[in-house]
């Protein structure tokens, strides 16, 4: 990845910051995700008291972290994420949506403490998650 490790260091704090700002960032992230993509929201209609949201929210930045150390698992479970998500109607462009959802909520939570170096360093990490996803969904001939 082209993120030098300053970079990482970066990332990995600005998340942290967000975790003391704003507590549990899944609302925000979430009511963000479905102004943007309102066709989404039915499908969390099973999901009455936010834990698969907030769930789902943690194994994304889990996979956020992996891609900024060891990379020993991300993107296979983006791979398998993106077939067990097929069945539930999202297709693999929302997750890279998701991704960009959540970086645009964190650089709300964290307003002036949102530097440019964050943000650049977020758009390189943006960039590279969308690679994944598109090399995961080509391999297994899933449309993006
Ligand atoms: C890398 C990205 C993602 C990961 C790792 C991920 C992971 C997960 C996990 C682990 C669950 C099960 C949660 C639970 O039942 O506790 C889940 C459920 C779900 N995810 Fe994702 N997800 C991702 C992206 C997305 C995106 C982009 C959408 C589209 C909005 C989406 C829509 C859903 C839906 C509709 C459910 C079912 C919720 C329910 O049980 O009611 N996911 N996801």
């Amino acid at each position: 990845m082209s993120l030098t490790e300053a970079q990482k260091q970066i990332i990995e704090t600005s998340i942290e910051r967000v975790a003391e700002v704003a507590g549990d960032p899944s609302p925000l992230v979430y009511a963000r995700l479905f102004a943007e993509q309102p066709e989404m929201e039915p499908l969390f209609v099973l999901d009455r008291d936010g834990n698969a949201r907030g769930h789902m929210l943690m194994e994304a930045l889990d996979c956020v972290f992996d891609l900024l150390g060891t990379r020993s698992y991300a993107p296979t479970l983006i791979q398998s994420e993106l077939t067990n998500h097929d069945g539930f109607g999202v297709p693999p462009r929302v997750f890279a949506t998701f991704f960009r959802v959540v970086k645009e909520t964190f650089a709300e939570v964290l307003g002036e403490k949102w530097t440019a170096e964050t943000d650049a360093a977020w758009v390189l990490l943006l960039a590279e998650i969308d690679a994944v996803i598109l090399q995961q969904a080509d391999k297994y001939g899933m449309a993006v």
